[in-house]
């Protein structure tokens, strides 16, 4: 069974590891944050994720640009509204108007929070100056948050790496500029732009960051257990920690963190049945927000809840080209259903063949 902070039964709580994270005058405990990823951050990660008991989420970034140009695209990406409160919504871009005014539409649409996005690697991004492209202009950098913190009456963040080429120096300068700017918190993913998401996350950067400034930080990168999420607050004095691909197909990973966070005890690992029940739930999402596609964009997710099935091959080949929503589901259960023959038959194969 799985076991939420919300929810522990008899189990007594020792003292939370850390207090709750606080933004201006929010607050949000255990401080274990999913982190917003394109193409994944959607509603069903974000629901997912809040039920293992998350505080607090995060969508996907939009464009800045492509909104003032009026796409309804940017809106189905944000797929937000006052029911997800408490919700982070994230931008990109590079013109501070542009920035503020689109920062006050989406608290508009409400976002209890606005981040803006400066880690971004990918080039089509950083070629338009965005997204990690803004740590190599502080002047610029300056002007986009001062002009969005005018526009905003909601807490105002943002998110950007260990550096753009070298490590350090520029994320200790746009810390500093983000807190004199009237920030009300910083995320840093331990990694520069040039690493992408290769090698390891480095995390010294934000125990150097968070002497410096007086604001929150949020560490992130490469935590992928509760026992990585205590190391880096250990190591760091982090005031939170956000998880990204480590929940992918694995959203009890969050229910884990926020468990030993909170000093509860570790929960069990979800069943058989519950893994394949919640993906199944987590695809349903997908289908009832966006129509067929959702099963589509589920693939990846797929893919990742298969991991550590011995029959993982059959069920992907089973469901990976079905695009009739019903007949997937249909799939499902019968999987549960026969999830141990499958198992078994899979590890006769593996035997015969080793
Ligand atoms: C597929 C993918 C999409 C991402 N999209 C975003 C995004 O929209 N905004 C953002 O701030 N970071 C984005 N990120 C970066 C993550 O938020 C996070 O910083 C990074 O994955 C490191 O954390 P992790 O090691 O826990 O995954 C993305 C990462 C991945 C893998």
């Amino acid at each position: 069974m799985t076991v939420h902070p919300t929810d522990v039964g008899d189990a007594a709580p020792k003292a939370p590891f850390l207090p709750p994270l606080r933004i201006r005058d929010l607050e949000f405990s255990p401080p274990v944050l999913p982190a917003p990823m394109c193409g994944i951050s959607d509603r069903a990660w974000r629901t997912l994720s809040r039920e293992q008991g998350c505080p607090l989420v995060f969508t996907q970034m939009v464009s800045s640009e492509a909104m003032v140009r009026g796409r309804d695209r940017c809106w189905d990406l944000l797929d937000m509204d006052t029911s997800e409160q408490p919700i982070c919504a994230q931008l990109f871009g590079s013109d501070p108007e542009t920035l503020a005014a689109c920062a006050k539409r989406i608290q508009d649409a409400g976002a209890t929070i606005v981040d803006l996005n400066m880690g971004c690697p990918v080039n089509k991004v950083v070629k338009s100056m965005g997204g990690s492209a803004l740590m190599k202009e502080p002047e610029l950098v300056r002007r986009i948050l001062r002009a969005m913190r005018a526009a905003l009456d909601v807490p105002f963040t943002v998110k950007f790496r260990a550096g753009f080429e070298k490590y350090g120096e520029e994320a200790i300068a746009i810390s500093r500029i983000a807190e004199e700017e009237g920030l009300d918190a910083i995320c840093i993913h331990g990694r520069t732009r040039e690493q992408k998401f290769k090698g390891n996350a480095d995390w010294s950067v934000l125990r150097v960051v968070k002497d410096i400034v007086s604001i929150p930080v949020i560490g992130n990168g490469d935590v992928k257990s509760a026992d990585d999420a205590m190391r880096m607050i250990r190591e760091t004095g982090v005031d939170g920690v956000m998880i990204g691909r480590a929940g992918m197909g694995n959203p009890w990973l969050f229910g884990q963190v926020c468990a030993r966070l909170s000093g509860l005890p570790d929960p069990e690992p979800p069943t058989v049945e519950e893994r394949l029940d919640t993906m199944a739930r987590h695809a349903r999402i997908m289908v009832d927000r966006k129509g067929d596609r959702g099963l589509v964009e589920f693939r990846k997710h797929l893919v990742q809840y298969l991991r550590g099935f011995r029959c993982a091959k059959v069920l992907k080949t089973k469901l990976m080209g079905v695009t009739d929503a019903e007949v997937y589901f249909r799939e499902i259960d019968d999987m549960k259903r026969h999830i141990a023959d499958l198992e078994a038959e899979a590890e006769a194969v593996a035997a015969a063949g080793a």
